[in-house]
């Protein structure tokens, strides 16, 4: 029989997750009737706005016809989608061949770790959104897990913290930084003097940088940056991963980006552009062209006014979700440019206070901790709802005392 990989033996199992369902079916078996309110998961609850789905059904018609039937398309997707993106979010600083479309950003961190390969060590915000650290385990990059810090030996964790405003200290060696803003799941959005910073920093330890801008679109302030390339000299040493499922409810139609830009080297001189087209070819077959289509239809004028939309309905919700833990006295974070509120409990755990909100009120939040060590004492509360349901779940928590 075949040998277990032992980089996957190594990864601590999926329990997040797996734990909110359990603990929610345990209270749902004693109170049947429970009405229960999830503001857990960061998943799109709004249709996709009709203009886009216009532009996927065209997309499924073409492919009828046999007059504008396409079957594989290029694995670094259609051109005119590259140049569309280069053009919106970029303002043509990048060229279409920076730009690789993708079946979502969280395909694209685990095809990175390829490029990367098990010899790097990383560096990871902690807390953090669990697919960087899984998939550097599962690459073979560390070594063991310690239960009992919930650390991972052979990573750098970059603590985030209220005291820090969820900016780390960068004081570390490491071969690539990732670094997520605005932030899962703590919120925090990064400045441009803050990103200049990480810029600096990497150029000195030569370092890479992974920048997740996947809720780069709920930035509403035009002074806070949307993509790290808005920093002079970071095409040098960094890579973008973005996604269509936050802006446009891609979620399950699976459509994202990654800029790799030309000027970007290893130590020796070589292009990580290059071997990222390489890796593109050998293990992906390209996005599907209906969602492409779709893509092209949602950076229309129309396209954008519907996300923007969108973008606002979210963005009320984590508006409403924070001024109501505000109004508890609560340590809160995040909500503003981002759809994602970080609580803090003083005196609780995560888990102790995802129980208390689920037994008490029936609503199903993210323990803090399931994103790292740092997050002990936090809950995150996605904006990812519908209106009624936010407002009914803030209704409930008025009686909280804490
Ligand atoms: C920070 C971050 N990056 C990436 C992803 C994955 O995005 P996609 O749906 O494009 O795979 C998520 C999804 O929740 C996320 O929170």
């Amino acid at each position: 029989m075949v040998k277990r990989n032992p980089s996957l033996a190594k990864l601590h199992s999926g329990y997040l997750f797996p734990e909110i369902a359990r603990r929610k079916e345990a209270v749902l078996v004693c109170n049947p009737q429970a009405k229960m309110i999830s503001l857990g998961i960061g998943d799109t609850t709004e249709p996709i706005p009709l203009t886009i789905v216009e532009g996927l059904k065209q997309g499924a018609i073409n492919l009828g016809d046999v007059n504008s039937y396409q079957g594989y398309g290029p694995e670094q997707g259609i051109y005119s989608l590259r140049e569309k993106i280069a053009e919106v979010f970029y303002n043509q600083h990048l060229t279409p061949e920076e730009i690789f479309i993708s079946d979502g950003a969280k395909c694209d961190i685990g095809r990175l770790q390829l490029l990367f390969g098990p010899q790097v060590k990383m560096a990871v915000q902690d807390p953090s959104y669990p697919a960087y650290v899984d998939t550097s385990v599962a690459c073979g990059q560390t070594g063991h897990f310690d239960e009992e810090k919930g650390l991972y030996d052979g990573i750098v964790y970059m603590r985030c913290l209220p005291e820090n405003n969820f900016f780390p200290t960068l004081d570390f060696q490491a071969d690539v930084i990732y670094f997520c803003s605005p932030n899962n799941p703590t919120g925090a959005v990064a400045t441009k003097e803050q990103l200049a910073q990480l810029v600096a920093y990497a150029k000195q330890i030569k370092a890479v940088i992974v920048f997740d801008a996947a809720y780069a679109h709920f930035i509403q302030d035009p002074f806070l940056p949307k993509s790290i390339f808005e920093i002079e000299g970071a095409e040098e040493v960094a890579i973008e991963l973005n996604s269509f499922s936050k802006i446009a409810g891609f979620t399950g139609v699976r459509l994202g980006w990654s800029v790799v830009p030309q000027k970007l080297c290893y130590d020796d001189g070589q292009s990580l552009n290059k071997d990222w087209n390489r890796v593109t070819t050998t293990f992906f077959n390209g996005a599907s062209n209906i969602a492409q289509a779709g893509a092209l239809r949602a950076l229309t004028p129309e396209g954008l006014a519907a996300i923007y939309d969108q973008t606002k309905h979210y963005l009320v919700n984590a508006h409403k979700i924070k001024a109501a833990f505000s109004a508890l006295n609560l340590p809160c974070f995040g909500g503003e440019h981002a759809p994602y509120v970080w609580v803090q409990f003083p005196g609780k755990n995560s888990w102790e206070m995802f129980n208390e909100l689920l037994e008490r009120y029936h609503l199903v939040t993210t323990p803090g901790s399931g994103f790292g060590p740092a997050g002990e004492g936090f809950l995150r509360f996605s904006a990812f709802a519908q209106r009624k349901d936010v407002e009914e779940a803030l209704g409930r928590l008025k009686s909280l005392r804490v």
